[in-house]
């Protein structure tokens, strides 16, 4: 909703004659990270997988402190001595001029709006009267964004807790769920068009998958041992009673987020099989989201390193190795497993996987 605010927006502006608008963006803040969250970069390839602390960048934090707007005429001289991503991006993009605004609600600040210009001093007092009404749309839209996107993170924050009551292994699985999927999903962006908003609600609500096992009763959920076909079937409707749960909680507007849509694929799909053995629907290939294959192999991977009643926790190498085979016979995304085997190919990853294992083990 809100790119489509912007795109619109931007395309109008050059319209009505500010052909040297290159870049309309705008950065959200979310746990003291901003995260670029929309981008109409013309002609120019955009900035991607972005996201810093603000207090990294004192420019920013300063004009958050003050409520101040800033005007840079020319990032030449500006950014020489800045490192970090995006000022090497500014320098390639040869974008030379900046128009910035935060904007606040209540008090509270939810980000930046970020105009940018290739010719330098584009933001003269009259530019920026030109875009003072744009700039009062888009506030606006950052506002509706942003409260609608806390009605999903409550939701998000009520299920965790929830869940953590009912049962403290699947809180435990969550949690490392959520360091699992960021991880594949950071080589995933790679390869894969994702947009970075697309990455930061799949990483943010991954926990989310196994919500519906709130509805599953305890003889099944905690059952010191392996379940029969009857049980394991009744576990099975997990996937079920999620989409039920959070269709139940969001209202009509709530469900015309990105956010809620990311959700809903994860719950009904994260026991999907690429081969079309898996459940609920025996969906095959590319009818499975790239999200979902994420958080499968997450899953998956959290499972067999897990203790269980029944088996032991796996060791590192046997886990990717089973992965593997899952992969090479058409089950699981080779780009999903691949990610998990080269971050674990890495110097210290014994260490870290023994941190997670240390971790599943509480529960057994
Ligand atoms: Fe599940
Ligand atoms: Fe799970």
């Amino acid at each position: 909703m809100l790119r489509e605010t912007v795109r619109q927006l931007h395309r109008e502006l050059i319209e009505t004659g500010l052909e040297g608008l290159h870049r309309i963006s705008i950065a959200l803040v979310d746990e003291a990270y901003l995260r670029t969250y929309v981008d109409s970069t013309e002609g120019i390839q955009p900035l991607k997988h972005h996201s810093i602390p603000l207090e990294k960048s004192p420019s920013l934090s300063a004009l958050v402190r003050q409520k101040k707007t800033r005007i840079v005429d020319d990032y030449s001289s500006y950014l020489r001595q800045c490192r970090g991503k995006a000022s090497a991006w500014l320098r390639e993009s040869q974008l030379h001029s900046s128009y910035t605004i935060p904007i606040f609600f209540q008090n509270n600040f939810l980000g930046f709006i970020f105009f940018n210009s290739c010719n330098k001093a584009f933001f003269n007092p009259l530019t920026v009267a030109t875009l003072d009404d744009t700039v009062k749309s888009l506030r606006e839209s950052i506002i509706h964004e942003r409260t609608l996107f806390d009605n999903i993170v409550s939701l998000s924050k009520f299920s965790e807790k929830a869940s953590e009551i009912r049962d403290e292994c699947t809180a435990m699985h969550c949690g490392r769920l959520t360091t699992l999927t960021r991880i594949i999903a950071r080589h995933v962006v790679q390869h894969c068009p994702v947009t970075d908003r697309e990455v930061y609600y799949l990483i943010k609500f991954s926990p989310l998958h196994d919500i519906g096992k709130i509805g599953v009763a305890d003889d099944i959920l905690l059952k010191p041992g392996r379940l029969t076909a009857e049980e394991f079937r009744e576990m099975k409707r997990h996937v079920e009673y999620g989409m039920t749960m959070v269709d139940a909680a969001c209202d009509g507007v709530v469900k015309q987020h990105e956010a809620y849509r990311i959700i809903r694929t994860l719950i009904s799909e994260h026991h999907e099989m690429l081969d079309g053995s898996g459940y609920p629907e025996g969906l095959k290939g590319e009818e499975i989201s790239l999200f979902s294959r994420i958080v499968t192999v997450s899953d998956i991977f959290d499972a067999l390193t897990s203790d269980r009643p029944y088996k032991k926790a796996w060791t590192l190498e046997q886990a990717l190795t089973e992965l593997q085979a899952m992969a090479d016979h058409g089950k699981l995304d080779p780009l999903c497993v691949e990610a998990l085997q080269q971050y674990f190919d890495q110097p210290d990853a014994q260490q870290r996987f023994t941190l997670f294992r240390e971790e599943a083990r509480m529960c057994a």
